[in-house]
């Protein structure tokens, strides 16, 4: 079932994007040589309960960190632990609050120079990604029309889509309907509508676009083995077009 939110319920959608935004920034900056994810993820959820939030993975359907990190050829939901990040690694951050009732959404990857030239494009292009997908999210467009954006805009770089994970539904619940896919299906999909508030999460493949998840029942792996990054924001549509609530103030 898709719920729509009032301008209400995406004033308080904003403080919480607001606070997943300010929380990604400051792990932005630690995300250097030298640090282990455990670190960040330490960082992550003690700037969340400094700011009243409640930090949205830990303990989600058993996830024990309040960060995903996932580093090179890990996708998503890498488990903070004592991985020393390194010159020339990716690390995928992906992080979520729960505020005053509504949760926010957002990740990042952050390349730790000097990087391989075509992990840079992989990074930019996935980035990229996201925005032509927010792009597509005016009223009386159909999901198919972000979908699509985000999957040409990937395969005409040369890289691949992971199937399996996608974007969702946002608001009282993490994950809602409708599921949000990063290529075209069958059919338009849902016409998008004022209200409607969605989590857009391209995951994009230097390699192949399979992927499988290791025995720790989590993290998301390419199977080549070759690296992969993700960038996500929560957005609501209005009637003046998109607006990410995921974003710091200033
Ligand atoms: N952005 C991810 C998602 O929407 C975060 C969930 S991680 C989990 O699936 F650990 F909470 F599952
Ligand atoms: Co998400």
């Amino acid at each position: 079932m898709i719920t729509l939110k009032s301008k209400r319920e995406i004033e308080i959608m904003r403080d919480s994007g607001r606070i997943v935004a300010e929380v990604l920034a400051e792990v932005r900056q630690k995300c250097r040589a030298g640090v282990t994810t455990l670190e960040l993820d330490r960082a992550a959820e003690a700037a969340t309960v400094r700011s009243g939030a409640v930090p949205a993975f830990k303990n989600y359907r058993g996830y024990p960190g309040s960060l995903c990190t996932s580093v090179n050829h890990q996708v998503v939901h890498g488990i903070p632990g004592d991985y020393e990040v390194k010159e020339g690694d990716i690390v995928s951050m992906d992080f979520g609050v729960l505020y005053k009732g509504y949760y926010g959404d957002s990740a990042i990857t952050v390349g730790v120079p000097p990087l391989a030239g075509d992990t840079v494009r992989l990074l930019e292009v996935t980035e990229e990604c996201l925005y032509r997908g927010i792009e597509q999210m005016l009223p009386g467009n159909h999901l198919a029309d972000l979908s699509r954006a985000i999957q040409v805009h990937a395969e005409s770089a040369g890289f691949s889509l992971v199937r399996e994970f996608g974007g969702h539904g946002i608001g009282r619940s993490l994950h809602e309907d409708p599921m949000v896919l990063n290529y075209v299906s069958n059919g338009r999909g849902i016409r998008l509508k004022p209200g409607l508030v969605l989590a857009v999460e391209p995951m994009v493949n230097q390699g192949g676009e399979e992927v499988e998840i290791l025995p720790d029942g989590w993290t998301v792996v390419t199977c080549d083995r070759r690296p992969s990054a993700h960038f996500e924001h929560t957005i609501a549509v209005t009637e003046n077009g998109p607006e990410i609530l995921t974003q710091t103030a200033g």
